[in-house]
C-alpha cells in the first residue's frame, strides 16, 4: 500500500513572514489562507506551518507556552479551522510543527516548577539539579545557541535547570508520565482538528543519559553522547508512533505521519534510526543543505540519504532550505563554496565573504533541478521558489534571533532567511506582505531590502525565465515523468567528478557543479526534457556549468 507522504512535496510556511492579514507587520493564519492559491498553483502536496501556539516569541514560537491553542498574533482556533478547510479544498494536506524537547519558561508547568521545592514532582517534569559543591553548574554541557545549558533558579534556591537551546526554553523530561500524556493528548487534539501530521522539532536532544554525567572532551563537530541521539529518545518516538497508529486504526481514511528534524552531519546511520518501522515515517537528511557545491561532497550527501533509509524500506526526505539555514541563492554565491573544505556540518554557521548572486542564482536553479528529481519526499521553504537571497545586511540592532545574542554576534543567526515575503512589485503594504488597506499598516517585523520588489511573486509569474516559473515546471515534470520509485531503485551514476547523474526510471538527471561545460557520456542517444538554464537547452549531450538537465 502506498502513502501520500512517500513522494510528497511539502511547502514550509514560516507563518510570521508569509502574509499578514491584519496589518500588524506579523504574518498570521488569515494572511496565509488568503495566499494559499500561490502554494496550490506550485503543485505541492502539503504545507507545514512553523509553530503557531501561544508563545512569548523569544524563539519565534519554538518556545511554546500552551500546546493546545493558537497564539493571538497568528489568529485563533476558528481561523485555524478555516485554514485547514481551505487548504484541503485546494488539495493540500496540513502539517503542524510540534516541539517536544522544551517548552517556554512561561509554560504553566515551568512556572509551577519554579515555585515548587527542589525534589518536588513539579520539578521532575524538567531537569532541575543541584550545582556542584564549588558553585559551578551540575555538568559541563553546552547549549546549542551558546553558553552553558544550565541556568540557576536564583535567590536562595540551590538548583539549576537545563535548557539545550536557551534559558527560556527549559528541557522537558519525557520519563515523567505527565509529559508523555500531554504530548499524546496534543497529537490527538490536532488530529481531531484535521491535521495530517507533524514536523517534530529538535529530536536528538530528547532523552538523556540517567545521572546527566559530564560530556567527554569533544572534537569540533562531535556531539555530546549523553544528550544526543539517545536510546531514551527513541523510546519516546515509539510511544508517539503508537499514538498515531492507534488514531488511524480508530479513524479509517486518515493517513497520518511525522517527520523528524535531526541534524546528524555525515552520520546517516543515526539519521536512519529515526525511520525504523515503529518510529518516524520520515527523517530529514540535511547534508545536501549544508554541502559544498562540489561533486564528490554532493554525491556523498545523496548516497548517504538515499541508501541508509532504503535499508529500512523507505525513502529519503530532503530540503535545500529552511528557516534555520542561509538561503541557498546566497550560500552557493560564495566563491569558496566549490571547495570540499566549505563543509562545516553546522547549519547555523553560514558561509561568509564576497557573494555573486548571479552565480548563486544559477546554482540554486541547478540545485532545484536536482532536488525535485530525487526519490522520496522533498520539502521547500517559502521564498525559495522566488529565488530570494539571504538578507545579509540587517542592522545588528534589528536582529531578533537568539543565536545572534547568545553567541555575542559570532554567529549572525537566522533572521536573514526570515524576512517577510514580497508578493507584489508595488511597495504598498510592504510589497503585499500586509494585505490590509489603509494608512495604519505597521512595518514588517524585519525590514525588507530596497530591491525586494524584483523578487515579488507577481513580477515572476508571467516570466518564463524566472525562478517561480522554473519551480512550477520542475514540479509539473516531477509529477508527469518521475512518479513513484521503490526504495533503493534510484541509481547514482559515477560518470565524471563534476557531475551528479541520477537515474529515475527512464529519466536521467545530470547536474554539473564544475567550472565548465561537460560532455556527459551517460546520456548519449537521449533528448533533453528540461533544463535549469534560463536561456534554454543547448541540445546534445553537453551540460553547461551550474546547470541541471533532465534527459529522457
Ligand atoms: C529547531 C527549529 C529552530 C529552533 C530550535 C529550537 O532546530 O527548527 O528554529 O530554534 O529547534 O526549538
Amino acid at each position: 500500500m502506498s502513502h501520500w507522504w512517500e513522494h510528497a512535496v511539502v511547502y514550509q510556511v514560516y507563518v510570521r513572514s508569509f502574509a499578514d492579514a491584519n496589518g500588524d507587520g506579523l504574518g498570521d493564519l488569515e494572511g496565509l489562507r488568503g495566499r494559499l492559491d500561490h502554494i496550490a498553483a506550485l503543485g505541492v502536496d502539503a504545507i507545514w506551518m512553523t509553530p503557531i501556539y501561544p508563545s512569548p516569541q523569544l524563539d519565534h514560537g519554538y518556545d511554546v507556552a500552551d500546546y493546545f491553542a493558537i497564539d493571538p498574533i497568528h489568529g485563533d482556533l476558528a481561523a485555524f479551522d478555516r485554514l485547514v478547510a481551505d487548504a484541503n479544498a485546494l488539495g493540500l494536506r496540513v502539517l503542524l510543527d510540534i516541539v517536544p524537547n522544551h517548552c517556554s519558561r512561561e509554560h504553566p508547568w515551568f512556572l509551577e516548577a519554579l515555585a515548587a521545592a527542589p525534589g518536588s514532582d513539579a520539578r521532575a517534569r524538567f531537569y532541575f539539579r543541584d550545582g556542584k559543591a564549588d558553585g559551578s553548574p551540575p555538568n559541563n554541557w553546552r547549549a546549542i545557541f551558546g553558553g552553558s545549558v544550565w541556568t540557576p533558579v536564583g535567590g536562595d534556591d540551590p538548583q539549576w535547570y537545563l535548557g539545550t537551546f536557551t534559558p527560556y526554553q527549559p528541557d522537558l523530561d519525557h520519563t515523567h508520565p505527565d509529559v508523555d500524556a500531554m504530548f499524546a493528548d496534543a497529537l490527538r487534539f490536532w488530529f481531531d482538528r484535521g491535521v495530517d501530521g507533524f514536523r517534530v522539532d529538535a529530536t536528538p536532544p530528547v532523552g538523556k543519559t540517567p545521572g546527566l554525567p559530564d560530556a567527554p572532551p569533544l572534537a569540533p563537530g562531535e556531539f555530546n553522547p549523553h544528550t544526543r541521539f539517545r536510546p531514551e529518545g527513541h523510546e519516546v518516538w515509539r510511544r508517539w508512533r503508537s499514538v498515531i497508529d492507534e488514531y488511524m486504526a480508530t479513524h479509517p481514511g486518515r493517513e497520518l505521519m511525522m517527520v523528524s528534524e535531526a541534524y546528524a552531519p555525515r552520520r546517516p546511520d543515526l539519521m536512519a534510526e529515526y525511520v525504523r518501522p515503529d518510529e518516524f515515517h520520515q527523517c530529514f537528511a540535511f547534508d545536501l543543505l549544508m554541502s559544498p557545491w562540489h561533486g564528490p561532497s554532493m554525491r556523498r550527501a545523496l548516497a548517504d540519504a538515499v541508501e541508509h533509509v532504503a535499508a529500512h524500506g523507505t525513502w529519503p526526505t530532503i530540503a535545500l532550505n529552511n528557516h534555520d539555514a542561509q538561503r541557498i541563492v546566497t550560500r552557493l554565491a560564495h566563491d569558496g563554496i566549490t571547495s570540499p573544505d566549505a563543509w562545516t556540518g553546522d547549519n547555523l554557521r553560514a558561509a561568509e565573504g564576497e557573494v555573486d548572486l548571479v552565480v548563486g542564482t544559477r546554482r540554486a536553479r541547478a540545485a532545484a533541478g536536482l532536488l525535485l528529481a530525487l526519490p522520496g519526499s522533498v520539502y521547500l521553504y517559502q521564498g525559495e521558489e522566488l529565488g530570494l537571497p539571504e538578507v545579509l545586511d540587517l542592522p545588528d540592532e534589528l536582529r531578533q534571533d537568539p543565536v545572534f545574542a547568545n553567541t555575542g554576534g559570532d554567529k549572525k543567526g537566522r533572521d536573514g532567511c526570515r524576512v517577510p515575503l514580497p508578493w507584489t512589485a508595488s511597495p504598498v503594504g510592504s510589497h503585499g506582505f500586509s494585505v490590509t488597506e489603509g494608512d495604519d499598516v505597521a512595518e514588517p517585523w524585519l525590514p525588507q531590502p530596497a530591491d525586494w520588489g524584483r523578487y515579488a511573486a507577481d513580477t515572476q509569474v508571467d516570466d518564463e525565465s524566472s525562478m517561480l516559473s522554473l519551480y512550477r515546471r520542475l514540479l509539473a515534470a516531477r509529477r508527469s515523468h518521475l512518479g513513484r520509485s521503490e526504495p533503493g531503485t534510484t541509481a547514482l551514476i559515477d560518470d565524471h567528478d563534476d557531475l551528479i547523474v541520477l537515474r529515475r526510471g527512464d529519466v536521467l538527471i545530470v547536474c554539473n557543479v564544475g567550472a565548465g561545460p561537460v560532455d556527459c557520456a551517460a546520456v548519449a542517444g537521449r533528448a533533453p526534457l528540461l533544463t535549469t538554464d534560463p536561456s534554454g537547452t543547448r541540445g546534445g549531450t553537453v551540460v553547461d556549468r551550474d546547470t541541471t538537465v533532465w534527459f529522457s
